[in-house]
């Protein structure tokens, strides 16, 4: 018989399956199903990106290992991206490191600073890889509810004395997966101010930075004064410059803290692919220019489920960043339960809220991955219900 290792069997069950399983059931019997459960970019890499890995992947010299912590040209790129955007200036040599996407790297980070035993504190609802990533470090995730009366941001307030104690690491994303809430530079302070008085690393997951609607354009933690004595924050070209199958990210801040990451990679990783490294830098440069065309389509799509939902009795505040809409169900019903009838009466995706933590109950995220002629006729399914 195969014995797992205690820290894989105490990994949470896989909440998707059921609906996964209702939507595979429901495609055999010829429904049309429009899918806005995945957060995986509809639309192509841009073609410039394209064509410079053929170009560099004609380049022998990619084709061997690459560096552990990047290349020199792309991480020097990453620095000159970061002051342009937002005005800090990083040693490229020190304060950045290449990813083999930002998850590798959120998944790696306990493994660093979290001893067995230990807490990290994790957002909930969140994406997963944070309490799984301290789960498979035989750490304890810590839950911080994100909750709509706070603007879905943790109170740090009600976190106990005895847990922080115990805590060297803790996970803050904004733009946030799943609640598409916002933080500003005031939280980003209180985070800062509460890392240092404690001595806790904060990783900040800045993945969705770029796609911002209505002028939003998101910050990073590291603007902050002080935020280079505790903070690591991770970029991802994934949703951003639609490069989700690249694997392609970085991570930056306290130079202490990004050795710490990479000391745990360079024994388990050899870095990422060179060419895509050298697309990627493309990607960087006319990353402005893409974003802002992409983050018009996704406003446009936005708004028109908006519509529908406002027909199902869902009123909400338009999100400002993100391709999520992380829409209450209504009264009565459970976010399983409601994403059941969605698809049952409507063929329409959406991911229960409770995939995403106990705290995630009471709501449904949509993404906006599909055409807006596809939303629209998801808004005619959801105008008829
Ligand atoms: C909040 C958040 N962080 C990180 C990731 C990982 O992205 P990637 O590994 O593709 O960079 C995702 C992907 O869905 C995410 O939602």
């Amino acid at each position: 018989m195969v014995m797992y290792a205690n820290r894989i069997n105490s990994i949470p069950p896989y909440l998707f399956a059921e609906v996964d399983r209702a939507k595979q059931q429901k495609i055999k019997e010829g429904v049309d199903i429009i899918d806005l459960g995945v957060g995986d970019p509809d639309l192509p890499s841009p073609d410039y990106v394209i064509e410079s890995l053929c170009k560099a992947v004609k380049d022998p010299e990619t084709h061997q290992y690459p560096s552990y912590s990047g290349s020199n040209v792309f991480r020097g790129e990453v620095a000159e991206w970061f002051k342009a955007r937002f005005g800090v200036t990083l040693d490229s040599t020190k304060e950045i490191i290449t990813l083999i996407g930002s998850k590798e790297g959120v998944a790696h980070i306990p493994l660093a600073f979290v001893n067995p035993g230990e807490y990290a504190l994790c957002p909930n609802p969140a994406y997963p890889v944070y309490s799984i990533g301290t789960i498979l470090a035989d750490g304890k995730p810590y839950d911080m509810p994100l909750l709509s009366e706070n603007g879905f941001k943790p109170d740090l307030s009600k976190i106990p004395k005895e847990v922080i104690k115990n805590t060297n690491l803790m996970f803050v994303n904004y733009p946030n997966n799943p609640t598409g809430a916002v933080a500003d530079k005031s939280f980003f302070r209180e985070v800062i101010d509460f890392g240092k008085d404690n001595d806790i690393v904060i990783a900040h997951d800045n993945a969705y930075s770029e796609m911002g609607y209505d002028g939003y354009k998101a910050p990073s933690i590291l603007e902050m004064p002080g935020a280079m004595d505790c903070c690591i924050e991770l970029h991802s070209l994934s949703k951003t410059s639609n490069m989700t199958g690249w694997r392609i990210g970085f991570a930056v801040g306290n130079a202490d803290i990004v050795a710490g990451l990479g000391k745990v990679k360079m024994n388990v990783d050899s870095g990422a692919f060179l060419a895509i490294q050298m697309a990627a830098i493309d990607a960087l440069k006319r990353s402005d220019e893409f974003s802002a065309k992409m983050n018009n389509i996704y406003q446009e799509r936005r708004d028109a489920l908006l519509v529908g939902l406002k027909a199902l009795g869902i009123d909400m505040p338009k999100p400002k960043a993100t391709f999520y809409v992380w829409a209450p169900v209504p009264k009565g019903n459970d976010s399983i339960g409601y994403a059941k009838y969605l698809l049952d009466k409507a063929g329409i995706v959406a991911t229960p809220g409770i995939g995403f933590g106990k705290y995630g109950e009471g709501y449904v995220r949509f993404s906006l991955t599909k055409s807006v002629g596809r939303i629209n006729e998801a808004v005619e399914r959801m105008k008829k219900l």
